[in-house]
């Protein structure tokens, strides 16, 4: 895929110097506004949701007072958190919801499928050091390193781990043959085993107390009328749970473009079942 790598400052350390922190509003408060100039768009972005009738006016970023969540576009603020061009990103506005509530100025935040760097840039708008990893990094300041491996060194440091991991094998992301992508969850358990060796990875490099949020989406798998449900998210959070204390659950809204076109909607009704209407983000926490 076509990836033009952002011109960001050189990171002099591994932790990178953090902007002044903002403070998180529930409910209508005032708009955060991000401390960094607005990011120049990378590669060709897909329109904005709202852009057929000129650019949606992105309502003010507050903190999800319950356990439902939406999010009005994937960005918020002018520039972009991450990149819309990088297939799977995640929204910048659930990432920032996790971090303002389960977080504060210079704790550190560790992404270990870090992307396109979504977690990276809203960790730094809200002054939290960060780190990301991931086997096809999009940007000089994330690791190239698996999510099952993480540094040694970074045992017991992390104050918060976020993940968006593949979901079985939608998207294909690089030729790395260690990328859990490539694992079909309707396939035996390697999908499975690989992912409790990320979470376990997760525990370790947790502070006890940390917390850490998974988001992740179920799968259906249209095969022709023999279709097949894939509930991985119950999967993925029972293997939490054999490590962590469950905090909460929270279902968010999804608004992937595949939802609106008329093809997929048919298909749905005609072969009887349902297309991904949300994303679970599992909050779990490491025992003190
Ligand atoms: C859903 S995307 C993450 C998107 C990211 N949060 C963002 O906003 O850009 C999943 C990522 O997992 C990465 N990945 C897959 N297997 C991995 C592994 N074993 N270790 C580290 N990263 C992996 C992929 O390269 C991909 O970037």
């Amino acid at each position: 895929m076509d990836f033009i790598p952002p011109k960001r400052k050189p990171i002099p350390t591994h932790y990178a110097p953090q902007p002044k922190a903002a403070k998180p509003q529930i409910g209508g408060g005032k708009p955060f506004v991000s401390s960094k100039p607005a990011a120049k768009p990378l590669g060709k972005a897909g329109p904005e949701r709202g852009s057929e009738r000129g650019p949606a006016k992105k309502p003010p970023l507050v903190l999800q007072p319950t356990t439902l969540w939406d999010y009005p576009s994937q960005h918020y603020g002018e520039g972009q958190q991450g990149s819309q061009a990088y297939r799977g990103a995640t929204p910048s506005y659930v990432i920032w919801n996790l971090l303002a509530r389960y977080t504060k100025p210079k704790d550190l935040v560790i992404d270990p499928f870090c992307g396109s760097g979504t977690t990276l840039d809203v960790a730094r708008d809200l002054g939290r050091r960060a780190l990301g990893y991931d086997l096809n990094p999009q940007r000089p300041d994330i690791f190239r390193v698996d999510a099952r491996k993480l540094p040694p060194e970074l045992a017991g440091k992390a104050d918060c781990v976020f993940m968006d991991p593949p979901y079985s094998t939608h998207i294909d992301y690089s030729d790395d043959p260690r990328c859990i992508g490539k694992l079909d969850a309707g396939k035996g358990r390697a999908y499975y085993e690989a992912m409790e060796g990320a979470i376990e990875e997760a525990h370790r490099v947790l502070k006890p107390g940390g917390h850490f949020g998974l988001y992740v989406s179920d799968s259906y798998e249209h095969k022709g009328g023999k279709g097949q449900f894939h509930p991985i998210g119950f999967e993925l959070f029972a293997l939490m749970r054999k490590r962590f204390t469950p905090v909460d659950v929270v279902c968010v809204t999804r608004h992937n473009k595949t939802l609106e076109m008329g093809n997929f909607r048919m298909a749905a009704e005609e072969g009887n079942f349902f297309l991904r209407g949300f994303n679970y983000l599992f909050i779990v926490k490491k025992a003190v």
